[in-house]
C-alpha cells in the first residue's frame, strides 16, 4: 500500500462500491482499487488516493465519484464465453424455449450484467447464424449493467483487436464485423437486435418486465450476502413460469433461491418453478 492510500481511504471506496452496486472487496483485493484508479487520478489531476477520497467526500466532484466506482467494477467478459455451455444455450436451451413459445413466436431475453456487450452479441449472432429457423420470430434481447460506461460502450458494438480476439472464431470475425482504424465495429444490424439501458440488479424498485431467459453469469460472486438475495429476488420476479435462468460456470444457485430449480438436463441452467 502506497504511504497516500491509507487503509481508512480505500475502506470508504469498497463502503461506496458496496453501497451502490452490492460488490464487495475484501482487504486482500484492495490492490484492485489502487491498480484501477491510476488512470482517473491522471485524468482529473489528483495526485494520490487520499486526496481523491478527500474530494468525493466533499462531495464537490459527483461524477468522480461514479468514475471511480465504474473503473474499480470488474468488466471482465468475452465473446462466447464458457463455450460448451454457450452452444447448450444456443442449441438446445433456445429449442427447448422455442417449443414453448410456436404460438406467441415472441421470446425475452435478458443479459443482466452484460459488461461492454459482448455476451448479447454472441447471443445475437448466433440467432442471425440460424436465421432460417427464426424466421417469423420476434426475438428481444435487454442488455443492462450498473455501470452507464459498460452501457456505452456496448451501445457502440466496438472492440479492440484483443478483445475480438477471445472467444471470436475468425469467421464470424470476418462476416459480422467490419475494421475502423484499430478497432472492430459490430454489424448494425446485429446491434439492432439488442437495447441497453443502465439497471442495477440489486435495487428492487425498478421493474423491468418478463423473460423467458436471464443470463446472470460472473457478477453474483462478489455480492454481499443481503445483495445477493436482492438479485435473486428481481431475477425470479422477472423470469415466466418455466423460463430459463443461466449463470456462470462457476456459480450455483446456492441457498438464495427456492423459486428456482437446477435443470435436469441442461448442467448450469435453473428454472423459475410454479411457486
Ligand atoms: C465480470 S462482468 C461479467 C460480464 C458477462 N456477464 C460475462 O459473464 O462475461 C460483471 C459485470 O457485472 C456488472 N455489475 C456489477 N454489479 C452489478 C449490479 N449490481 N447490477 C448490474 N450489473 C452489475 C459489472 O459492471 C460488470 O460489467
Amino acid at each position: 500500500m502506497n504511504i497516500h492510500s491509507s487503509k481508512r481511504s480505500l475502506e470508504i471506496l469498497s463502503n461506496l462500491l458496496e453501497e451502490r452496486t452490492g460488490q464487495t472487496l475484501s482487504s486482500e483485493r484492495y490492490w484492485r482499487i489502487q491498480t484501477s484508479l491510476q488512470s482517473i487520478m491522471k485524468e482529473y489531476n489528483i495526485p494520490d488516493i487520499d486526496s481523491l477520497v478527500s474530494e468525493i467526500l466533499s462531495n464537490m466532484n459527483r461524477s468522480l465519484e461514479t468514475d471511480c466506482l465504474e473503473a474499480i467494477l470488474n468488466n471482465e467478459s468475452c465473446f462466447f464465453r464458457d463455450q460448451a455451455s454457450f452452444a447448450l444455450l444456443t442449441g438446445p436451451v433456445l429449442d427447448a424455449i422455442k417449443a414453448n413459445k410456436e404460438k406467441e413466436k415472441n421470446i425475452r431475453i435478458w443479459s443482466s450484467a452484460c459488461s461492454f456487450g459482448q455476451e448479447s452479441i454472441s447471443l445475437a449472432i448466433a440467432l442471425s447464424e440460424n436465421s432460417q429457423k427464426w424466421s417469423g420470430w420476434n426475438i428481444d434481447i435487454l442488455s443492462t449493467d450498473v455501470s452507464n460506461h459498460a452501457i456505452s460502450r456496448a451501445k457502440k458494438g466496438r472492440y479492440n483487436h484483443f478483445e475480438v480476439q477471445r472467444g471470436l472464431p475468425i469467421g464470424l470475425l470476418v462476416k459480422y464485423f467490419k475494421q475502423v482504424d484499430q478497432d472492430w465495429q459490430i454489424d448494425q444490424k446485429i446491434l439492432d437486435m439488442i437495447h441497453y439501458r443502465n439497471y442495477n440488479l440489486v435495487n428492487n424498485d425498478i421493474f423491468v418486465g418478463k423473460f423467458d431467459l436471464i443470463l446472470c453469469r460472473n457478477m453474483l460472486m462478489y455480492l454481499s450476502e443481503d445483495n445477493k438475495i436482492k438479485a435473486f429476488q428481481n431475477i425470479e420476479k422477472a423470469l415466466y413460469p418455466n423460463a430459463y435462468l443461466m449463470m456462470g460456470s462457476a456459480e450455483t444457485i446456492g441457498e438464495y433461491s427456492n423459486k428456482l430449480e437446477p435443470c435436469q438436463d441442461f448442467r448450469g441452467f435453473y428454472k423459475r418453478n410454479l411457486m
